[in-house]
């Protein structure tokens, strides 16, 4: 396989080189515990500090820096204030052109006049805001400003519908939803509020909604509502931390796993935040003069880690963009690259793909700034790889594939960027201090809870013990296959749960099915998984369904039920599903169907085998 290089001057200029790595190397190999000690003393400001590093508690639970407190706003924002007050914090460029810069000093007066709103509503330590709002500096804000008092924030994709908002508003009990009065989406407007009355509409969880003026439209508000553009200049500049524990929650993130009902992930206050303010310095080899752009939105984990809090607790500058990468033209990514010198550029592997189906030949951009990229959130494809390498990098940057999910709360695994050779399409080896680890029947697990991993999933104890520490005796198991080769680097293969990654989001078989079945004229539904040139994974989903029903009216349910992420390549409208006399559906036939495949294998236990070619005849009808 082909290897590639960092350059001398890149190795030389790199945060992490080879003699600190391998001391870190040594440091956690002669003693694990003392070395996180020394990582969360240097690199966090404690206001009390711990004297218990980790236990283990009734199992799968555990705890990092127990009796320690600290907090996360405090240290994203206030460390700073002594030698980068006036240092750029955010950059912002909405899809029509806007701008907004703010500095580290006008984010922490931003963010303290926001938590100064929330504590004048009555909200208190432990109660939960869900946020779902465009990507802009007002979403950061109100995202640090829950970490300042110890508000639980939940974000929701701004993409996932009413009913899947609901689902989370409900699930975690939020009793403010910040929103927007719309966002900006290739040139139309997409009229969030709408969504968020009718999400919420009768819930009585949800006491306020916070309304960010986003689109200069009229828009009018019921009691409930109010404007942040009113609400919020009139706050106080200064709001102290509360001072947290380190095991207190920060947030909770809904992933979707193989069950109907997501899964609110919930992480920790200290481990959380020396995770991602760790990895964001090695991984990303931040330096003061960096402008860095990760174009994940919030509402993923990449969002959290990787734009709200691991950068900034760094003190970076990131960039931030609102809107589509091809609008109004398919050079926007590499226009905003150029006009705002962005150095770093973490992105994903199916944007990448669609770059190179619109811009085969290359880009007639320099890209002169850029000197690191990352890719993040499925497999990448050797030939993304190298196109990215070549047009984007211009066989000068070196690419970092990391590897990790909404559970680990950081990366896990990936190369560094001033030490490691990359070999594309093999994210690479586990990070210092991350014991990632390949058994022998190719699944990938983590041999020890290092302090990211996500604590438990909310209201949900037993499903966190089920779904990640029943597989392999006390190890975290992260539901990929993988394999290891002779240097140790780790490829990873893909799920091995029923969970689909379409465009580098997660979306469960069991979800798309439910959002079917809810449909009064469908009786049965089963979603499989093709792979798909751009998206890596697209959705083929057969249905049993009563006589006027066609396959428009199916998708647009799925639509309405999660969100346009969801939207199926096909639906399959059918007499009956391949069935075991058991009852059980045999999804390896469905498989080979929906990529075209006349099913074979042992087919012995199925019920009718008549439907097999009926099935077959109507995918391959539809191509
Ligand atoms: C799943 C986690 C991590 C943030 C974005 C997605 C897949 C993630 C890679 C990679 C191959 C990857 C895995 C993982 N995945 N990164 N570099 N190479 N696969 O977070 O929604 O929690 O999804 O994404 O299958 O389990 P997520």
């Amino acid at each position: 396989m082909t290897s590639y290089q960092p350059s001398e001057a890149f190795k030389e200029e790199a945060e992490i080189q080879e003699k600190k790595y391998l001391s870190l190397i040594e440091q956690f190999s002669s003693n694990k515990l003392q070395t996180w000690a020394k990582l969360a003393k240097e690199e966090l400001y404690w206001h009390k500090d711990f004297s218990k590093t980790f236990e283990k508690k009734d199992y799968p639970f555990f705890s990092w820096f127990e009796d320690g407190q600290t907090n996360i706003s405090y240290n994203c924002l206030d460390i700073h204030l002594k030698d980068k007050a006036d240092k750029t914090a955010v950059i912002f460029e909405g899809e029509p052109g806007d701008k907004i810069s703010l500095t580290y000093q006008e984010l922490h007066t931003q963010v303290c006049k926001t938590a100064n709103y929330f504590k004048s509503i009555g909200l208190k330590k432990g109660d939960v805001v869900c946020i779902y709002m465009p990507l802009c500096p007002e979403a950061i804000i109100s995202m640090q400003a829950c970490m300042r008092i110890g508000l639980i924030h939940n974000v929701v994709f701004a993409g996932f519908s009413a009913q899947a908002l609901r689902e989370r508003i409900e699930d975690s009990q939020a009793k403010l939803i910040i929103t927007a009065n719309g966002l900006n989406r290739k040139g139309k407007v997409i009229d969030l509020l709408k969504l968020v009355r009718e999400a919420s509409e009768d819930l009585t969880c949800v006491e306020k909604i916070l309304v960010h003026k986003r689109i200069a439209i009229e828009t009018q508000l019921s009691n409930k509502e109010v404007f942040w553009q009113e609400a919020i200049p009139e706050q106080a500049n200064d709001c102290q931390p509360v001072w947290l524990d380190a095991e207190d929650p920060s947030f909770i993130l809904y992933t979707s796993g193989s069950t109907g009902k997501p899964k609110g992930i919930r992480h920790s206050t200290a481990g959380y935040i020396l995770w991602t303010k760790l990895t964001s310095k090695w991984v990303f080899d931040l330096k003061d003069s960096d402008v860095y752009w990760c174009t994940a939105d919030i509402g993923w984990i990449t969002g959290h880690s990787y734009v709200a809090y691991g950068p900034l607790a760094n003190g970076a500058t990131i960039f931030i963009y609102e809107g589509a990468p091809n609008y109004p033209d398919e050079n926007r990514f590499w226009n905003l690259i150029e006009d705002y010198g962005i150095t770093i550029f973490y992105t994903a592997p199916t944007a990448i793909r669609a770059f190179m189906q619109w811009q085969p030949k290359g880009i007639s951009y320099k890209l002169e700034s850029l000197r690191l990229l990352g890719t993040v959130g499925e497999p990448i494809n050797p030939a993304a790889w190298t196109w990215f390498y070549e047009h984007v990098g211009k066989s000068r940057c070196p690419i970092v594939d990391t590897w990790w999910q909404t559970e680990t709360g950081g990366i896990m695994i990936t190369t560094l960027p001033g030490i490691h050779d990359m070999k594309p399409g093999t994210a690479g080896l586990a990070l210092p201090g991350i014991e990632a680890k390949v058994n022998e029947e190719g699944l990938l697990y983590i041999a020890n809870p290092h302090p990211g991993l996500a604590r438990t999933i909310h209201n949900d104890d037993k499903r966190f013990l089920d779904t990640y520490w029943s597989r392999i005796d006390g190890a975290y198991t992260a539901g990929d296959a993988a394999s290891k080769d002779q240097d140790s680097y780790i490829t990873i293969a893909g799920r091995i749960d029923d969970v689909i990654n379409v465009s580098g989001h997660r979306l469960g078989t069991a979800e798309i099915e439910s959002a079917l079945v809810a449909h009064d004229s469908v009786s049965e539904a089963a979603v499989v998984a093709i792979p798909h040139d751009l998206k890596g994974e697209g959705i083929i989903a057969f249905t049993v369904t009563s006589a006027d029903c066609c396959a428009e009216d199916l998708s647009e349910q799925i639509v309405k039920e999660i969100g346009a992420l969801a939207r199926p390549e096909k639906i399959i409208i059918c007499r009956g599903l391949p069935k075991t006399r058991s009852g059980k559906i045999m999804r390896r036939l469905l498989k080979d169907i929906a990529k075209g495949k006349k099913p074979d294998g042992d087919i012995s236990t199925l019920e009718d085998i008549t439907i097999l070619d009926e099935l077959y005849s109507s995918c391959i009808a539809l191509n």
